[in-house]
């Protein structure tokens, strides 16, 4: 078969070992692999590499994508001249599937492209964000969650000796669970959430409390997703896919500001941004990519189009690419109420 492939969305740790366990699976069973650049303006423009086991050999470590990424999208309204490209590219390259490896975006492309149009897609499931529904997780969230522990720990030893509030804003999007993991491993003392309405009498209330009992910093995990009243209100650009782009929202030093305001104490902010994307991937997810590359070549092998490869217990299994961009997989209310008490206490 001659199997076309793209990583497409925002990077993030992993995209390299699971290309490679794709590539090593699918070309150890004589498949041929195009490598198309940049994610799907890669196919529209017809620019690829051939991709060999050579070239993935060594990758299981390196954090980026080695095809490049982007957020083209061939379904914007007013390109349909795109979407045209897309697919005569497909016949040009007499491509018998088409492998993405994304997320909602990119998977949402691939479920069109199969329900509307009949080519034959597989995907994988990446983010950072973990926000990908039919998936217990995305490759790029533990790394990106490492990343962000670490940073916390450091923000840590400068709150405390300089007797601070901290608040650390984390990427995420619309689903807090970068912010709630690293503000669980990074011993927070408050986090919020895009999920939980906010409360800023019952946060400072809590810092106040915190200090009183001797503690003299603090840290505060908040999602750039979060809902502030004053934010909220002004238009802001959209990508692409629609997307706002939430990192210039100014959540943390808005956060920050307010809470400086209310409590009298001195308070800084730190915005983790892109940093947590990149990086070697951690062990789990290398591990986790891998396994969704191999299964991923396995769906092309057998002709199970209109899939995606995906983790459900502790297994890696195969699940409808409708399911798994009908809804994003948001933060469920109780789990947040189950770890509140490691913070509101
Ligand atoms: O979806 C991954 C993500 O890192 C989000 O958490 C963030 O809002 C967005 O991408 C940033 O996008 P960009 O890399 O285009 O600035």
């Amino acid at each position: 078969m001659r199997i076309g492939i793209l990583t497409g969305g925002g990077d993030c740790p992993g995209l390299n070992p699971a290309i490679r366990g794709f590539v090593l699976s699918a070309v150890s069973r004589g498949h041929e692999i195009f490598g198309f650049l940049n994610g799907w303006s890669g196919m529209a423009e017809g620019v690829y590499r051939k991709i060999t086991i050579p070239d993935v050999e060594d990758i299981v470590i390196h954090g980026g994508t080695m095809l490049g990424t982007g957020r083209f999208n061939p379904f914007k309204k007013g390109k349909e001249a795109d979407l045209q490209r897309v697919l005569d590219n497909i016949k040009r390259f007499e491509l018998d599937a088409v492998v993405a490896l994304g997320g909602e975006d990119t998977l949402g492309v691939a479920h069109r492209l199969f329900d509307e149009h009949g080519i034959p897609t597989v995907g994988v499931p990446k983010t950072m964000d973990n926000d990908l529904a039919a998936t217990d997780f995305t490759f790029g969230f533990d790394s990106a969650v490492s990343v962000a522990t670490d940073c916390i720990d450091r923000l840590r030893d400068t709150a405390k000796s300089h007797n601070r509030v901290m608040v650390v804003e984390v990427m995420g999007r619309h689903a807090g669970w970068v912010a709630l993991y690293a503000g669980i491993s990074g011993g927070a003392d408050w986090i919020t959430l895009p999920e939980v309405d906010l409360d800023l009498d019952e946060i400072c209330a809590h810092l106040l409390k915190v200090r009183a009992r001797g503690k003299n910093f603090s840290i505060v995990v908040a999602s750039e997703g979060t809902v502030l009243p004053k934010v909220d209100d002004a238009p802001r650009e959209l990508d692409n896919f629609g997307h706002e782009i939430l990192g210039e929202r100014r959540v943390g030093e808005t956060l920050a500001r307010e809470i400086e305001h209310r409590t009298q104490i001195e308070t800084r902010f730190a915005v983790l941004g892109h940093v947590v994307r990149g990086g070697a991937p951690s062990v789990f997810d290398r591990v986790l990519a891998s396994r969704l590359g191999v299964k991923a070549a396995e769906l092309v092998e057998n002709r199970e189009f209109g899939k995606m490869s995906a983790l459900q217990g502790n297994r890696i299994v195969a699940v409808d690419l409708k399911e798994a961009v009908a809804s994003l997989k948001t933060v469920p209310l109780e789990l947040y109420a189950e770890v509140k008490g490691l913070f509101a206490y």
